[in-house]
């Protein structure tokens, strides 16, 4: 079947590359005309190694929107709100959104299916399915063993983009019908790593940060939890799995911001470095406001946003975590 994936960064291309494989055809649209021109010589974006010739890239909406009914939401959480407004007036037709963005509105503290439903009117969204889990990229391009989880409230819709996605040989789906527990697990991993990230770059040792690895996922939970979503998901693939792939790994961009973090560096030092995605910085302001509203308890997640708003040094922060009062482990 015809995918049109909007944003053909790291990770949308690479999907377009599973996409083939599946014997499907998908067309990529993106903003960043040196991207569309590097896909469309068959070279991903940002990986050195050549996709297959049938990927196609444009800057043309109209084109995009009539190639596929189907939708993949492939850019960065923060260009989301845009991107669909501008996909908006250009629909004609009901589409199914498959997004795989992970990230939260800091102002709104809104999830991308709060953000899709807001934006896109009823009549135009026949489905909306969050594809999540722990993946480089770097790693789904080589064809190595990733599983990735497909959620939707239609149980149906998300066994069909099981099917799609699925390959037998390298990329293993399962489903569920928890969005809201896949999508905030997806997005508050990412806010751990950069504070796992931290750990590693103030150099407080492996002990340190399996217990910021740890208590990350306490957060998760609580987050979870208070959002509506099901705990369980949280200590699945789209929760700890995704956690435990980004907040120890060089291939993270979150946690390699951390790691500066660590060493000294400022966030806008850190963005004139990085040309790419940080989704976890902009979670953890994020996480700051929601936790405020709903009254949840995320220490690691408070610690950080002090260090990100210049108000603690990082070894401040450590400090400050270390001595608050003593409590029980029991869940
Ligand atoms: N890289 C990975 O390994 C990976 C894996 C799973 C999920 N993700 C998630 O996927 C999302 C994208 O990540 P990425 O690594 O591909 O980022 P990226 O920065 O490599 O690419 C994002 C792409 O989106 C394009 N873009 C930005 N605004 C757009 C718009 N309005 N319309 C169309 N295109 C637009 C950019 O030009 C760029 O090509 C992020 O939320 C990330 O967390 C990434």
């Amino acid at each position: 079947m015809n995918i049109t994936i909007i944003g053909g960064g790291a990770w949308g291309t690479t999907l377009a590359q599973v996409l083939t494989d599946n014997g499907h055809q998908p067309l990529i649209y993106d903003i960043n005309q040196t991207t569309i021109d590097i896909i469309n010589t068959h070279r991903h974006p940002f990986y050195d190694c050549q996709i297959p010739t049938n990927i196609k890239a444009t800057n043309h909406l109209d084109e995009a929107l009539a190639f596929a009914d189907w939708l993949v939401l492939s850019m960065p959480s923060k260009a989301v709100r845009d991107a669909l407004s501008a996909i908006k007036p250009h629909l004609f037709r009901p589409v199914v959104i498959i997004n795989v963005a992970k990230g939260i509105e800091p102002d709104t503290s809104k999830r991308i299916s709060e953000i899709t439903k807001e934006v896109i009117p009823p009549e135009f969204l026949k489905g909306y399915v969050v594809l999540t889990g722990p993946s480089h990229a770097e790693e789904v391009i080589l064809r190595r063993p990733t599983l990735l989880v497909s959620a939707s409230e239609d149980e149906a819709l998300a066994k069909q983009v099981r099917q799609v996605f699925n390959n037998e040989d390298y990329l293993r789906i399962y489903t569920s019908t928890d969005v809201i527990g896949c999508e905030l697990g997806g997005a508050v991993k990412n806010a751990i790593a950069v504070i796992s990230g931290a750990c590693t770059g103030l150099n407080l040792g492996e002990n340190a940060r399996a217990a910021v690895i740890t208590r990350g996922i306490v957060e998760i939970v609580r987050v979870v939890e208070a959002m509506g979503g099901r705990k369980e998901t949280a200590f699945g693939l789209t929760g700890i799995g995704d956690l435990i792939v980004t907040a120890s790994s060089e291939h993270s961009r979150n946690f390699r911001a951390g790691k500066k973090i660590g060493q000294g560096m400022t966030v806008a030092q850190i963005y004139a470095e990085e040309k790419q995605t940080i989704e976890g910085i902009r979670t953890i302001e994020a996480m700051h406001h929601l936790a405020a509203q709903k009254g949840i308890e995320l220490p690691l997640i408070e610690a950080a946003y002090g260090i990100l708003q210049g108000r603690v040094s990082a070894s401040e922060a450590t400090s400050h975590l270390l001595k608050r009062t003593l409590k029980s482990e029991d869940f």
